[in-house]
């Protein structure tokens, strides 16, 4: 063993623990030089040490904070003056509580107490912190605690620090459960601080058979914020460099978009606010800044001029551990008000409540947000026809879409009945503070139970409306004519706006007129498979809405992103016959292919991609007359994906056939089938070299009249954000 050899100063309130009196020998057994420091609130001086002298200083304590809050508090300005001047503090147990009253963090963690966890436990590493020295000479997950016995335990659930970073959360039994917040670090001036808030325990032989990785983990805090070499990585920027150093940590992951818009790290859902102010779009999005879970919901915020090159920004909204939006700030959107003011309106989550807030712009970038002291706008759900409560919420009512009919405001919020279904309710107002309720605009599918129509949005095609609705699996959407009076709205036809991954879109209208629609691409792996990429969703690319000469509903990639397209690397016809397989030449999995095919008939045309050399990775595009299927059965190697096949019906036997476009990039591929069919999904190969394309027909000769190939040269996505520098 080597000797810790830092000098450490271990602080406590009033008479020292048996758990206080370990973890002080723990010290001295490890070869560190030790002192106990006092912290008396009684005497004048508060601590009689220099604080100054010590390479760090260590809280480790097992009783709520509570009991000793005033001496904390007191202790306070001489910490935080350590701190300033490049101190370092450990906090551990329940001292992880203490940044509140330290002022390390105006948000304290919101779960302390003692628990007793059935299994071993332990933590698992963040991927982007994974290379972190606290977590030196582990692989990804460790253990420190047997199973057994009331713990002492503090850490972040609901909530999120408000300048602190998550490096890694608990591990109950091999069950990662990532949203119990528990190793985190905060820099305070020049200082550091790291806090571990369960499972580092000391007295009565506590971590039993794992001893030795307690050990490790421990030692590593103390003589990596005792040492020279801490990191200054903080996957919390708010500045563009920090934004690029974050997005570059990915650039080995060939999973990641590259033109599509993903989040710097960490979760990303549904986009919202998304406006074209200033000559600027503003594209919002639910964004977890702790990690790619869903959870502690802020509002991430990118920005570009011409849908092509995007520009993080800094987090717009976050939650306000004093308001309405404690737990979360929800989706909502942004409308100019009748004063020129951009306006959110979002749906603050708090306990069981989910209501309606509004914040105002504070600056034209839309950089600072005001949260109106009134929030929330909306007090309480309405109660006919009745909002649905489940365990775990009184109403589920959230997500707003708001518009302007001449001086008077509209606004759509999504919700679900105890009768079943879910419903669109419709409000009306002279502001967008006051909300008259006037009834369900739409309601449905009465014989589901516990469904939720979420992110409503009622969009003006021209001669018809076109309302659309989130409902926990798919976005169906309504082509019809809104009545905003009686409310209703008089469907006459309905569809779905993609047979994929695609969830709970928002649009906005471009100067020229046209309807452009963002969604949420899911990520198709499982919590442990985002937990171990380190970011999780992304959004799609825009969508330009219209209604065609038949009145149905068109959808085409948004006309701006032709610009991304390089020389094609392919760009003719092919003439196939049956069982041949044809390659054809791509650089990279971000590209956009295009392809018009004759009547299908008997024929089925497979469009190959994510080929690996061997071939033993494939996904296959499968076009028959009545449908494509997205075949992934052979799409990746790693066991965790979804793997399923992904069907989305058509009509290729028309007498022009069937054009598709499809577009590739990192794990995302989206299809557009005669401008009007929309399948969206992810595909994981584990080899980075699966980028081949080939196609082929089966059942007989098919010919391919036009087929080209695009390498897409991205400009948003990660890339984008690398380019920032040569743009500005
Ligand atoms: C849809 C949704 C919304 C909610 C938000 C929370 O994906 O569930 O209803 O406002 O996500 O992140």
């Amino acid at each position: 063993m080597d000797a810790l050899s830092v000098r450490i100063g271990c602080l406590s309130v009033g008479d020292r623990t048996t758990e206080q009196t370990a973890a002080v020998e723990w010290c001295q057994s490890r070869g560190a030089r030790v002192d106990t420091i006092d912290v008396t609130p009684e005497s004048d001086s508060v601590i009689d040490a220099d604080l100054a002298t010590y390479d760090v200083l260590w809280w480790h304590r097992d009783e709520p904070v509570e009991l000793d809050r005033k001496a904390i508090a007191a202790a306070a300005p001489a910490i935080r003056g350590v701190l300033e001047s490049g101190g370092r503090l450990f906090l551990s147990l329940h001292a992880l509580s203490a940044v509140e009253p330290l002022d390390i963090d105006p948000i304290a963690p919101d779960a302390a107490g003692t628990e007793r966890i059935d299994h071993p436990s332990g933590f698992a590493a963040k991927a982007i912190h994974s290379d972190h020295p606290v977590f030196e000479g582990f692989v990804d997950r460790f253990y420190t605690l047997p199973a057994g016995e009331n713990r002492p335990f503090a850490r972040y659930e609901a909530v999120a620090p408000a300048r602190g970073q998550l490096l890694g959360s608990a591990v109950h039994a091999g069950e990662l459960l990532p949203a119990h917040k528990e190793i985190l670090s905060w820099r305070v001036g020049e200082g550091h601080v790291y806090g571990v808030g369960a499972r580092v325990e000391f007295a009565d032989n506590a971590a039993g058979e794992f001893s030795v990785d307690r050990d490790r983990f421990v030692s590593n805090i103390l003589a990596t914020l005792g040492g020279d070499r801490r990191p200054t990585f903080t996957d919390r920027p708010t500045d563009a460099a920090g934004f690029d150093r974050l997005r570059a940590r990915f650039a080995d992951d060939h999973h990641r978009p590259t033109y599509h818009l993903s989040p710097p790290a960490g979760w990303l859902n549904d986009p919202n606010g998304i406006i074209h102010h200033d000559g600027t779009y503003h594209v919002f999005y639910q964004y977890n800044p702790m990690g790619p879970f869903h959870g502690t919901i802020h509002w991430g915020h990118a920005t570009s001029e011409d849908l092509r090159t995007w520009c993080d920004e800094p987090v717009a909204l976050s939650p306000d551990p004093d308001g309405p939006d404690r737990d979360g700030c929800w989706s909502g959107c942004a409308v100019v008000d009748a004063g020129g003011t951009p306006t959110i309106l979002y749906t603050g989550g708090r306990g069981s409540d989910q209501l309606p807030c509004l914040a105002t712009a504070g600056d034209d970038r839309l950089h600072s947000w005001r949260k109106d002291p009134a929030n929330p706008i909306i007090p309480a759900a309405p109660d006919d026809p009745a909002v649905l409560a489940t365990d775990d919420w009184d109403a589920e009512f959230r997500d707003h879409n708001v518009w302007a009919v001449g001086d008077t405001w509209y606004h759509l919020i999504g919700a679900g009945l105890s009768e079943g279904g879910g419903a669109a309710l419709l409000y009306r107002g002279d502001t967008l503070r006051d909300w008259e309720y006037v009834g369900p605009l739409l309601s449905g599918d009465h014989d589901v139970a516990d469904t939720v129509w979420e992110c409503p949005e009622l969009l003006d095609l021209g001669e018809v409306s076109l309302l659309h609705v989130s409902n926990y699996r798919d976005v169906r959407y309504f082509l019809g004519v809104a009545d905003l009076s009686t409310p209703g709205f008089a469907v006459e036809t309905e569809g779905l706006l993609d047979h994929g991954a695609l969830y709970a879109p928002q649009s906005t209208t471009t100067p020229d007129g046209r309807v452009l629609m963002w969604g949420w691409i899911k990520e198709t792996r499982s919590v442990d498979g985002q937990w171990r990429a380190g970011w999780s969703g992304a959004l799609s690319i825009p969508r330009e809405l219209s209604i065609g000469s038949a009145g149905d509903l068109v959808q085409q990639p948004a006309r701006e992103l032709r610009a991304l397209r390089s020389e094609p690397t392919f760009d003719g016809s092919a003439d196939l016959t049956a069982g041949e397989h044809r390659p054809i030449a791509a650089t990279n999995n971000a590209l956009e292919l295009r392809a018009e095919i004759e009547p299908l008939g008997d024929v089925s045309f497979e469009l190959g991609l994510f080929e690996s050399p061997a071939r033993s990775e494939r996904t296959v595009v499968r076009c028959r007359r009545d449908g494509i299927v997205v075949d992934r059965s052979n799409s990746t190697h790693d066991p965790d994906p979804d793997t399923s096949s992904v069907r989305m019906p058509i009509d290729a036997d028309g007498s022009d056939g069937v054009s598709l476009r499809v577009f590739v990039d990192g794990s995302i591929l989206t299809v557009f089938a005669n401008d009007r069919h929309c399948l969206t999904t992810r595909v994981y190969p584990s080899r980075s070299d699966a980028t081949g394309v080939s196609v082929a027909a089966f059942d007989g000769d098919l010919s391919v009249r036009s087929l080209t190939a695009w390498p897409l040269e991205a400009s948003s996505g990660d890339r984008a954000f690398r380019n920032r520098q040569d743009r500005q």
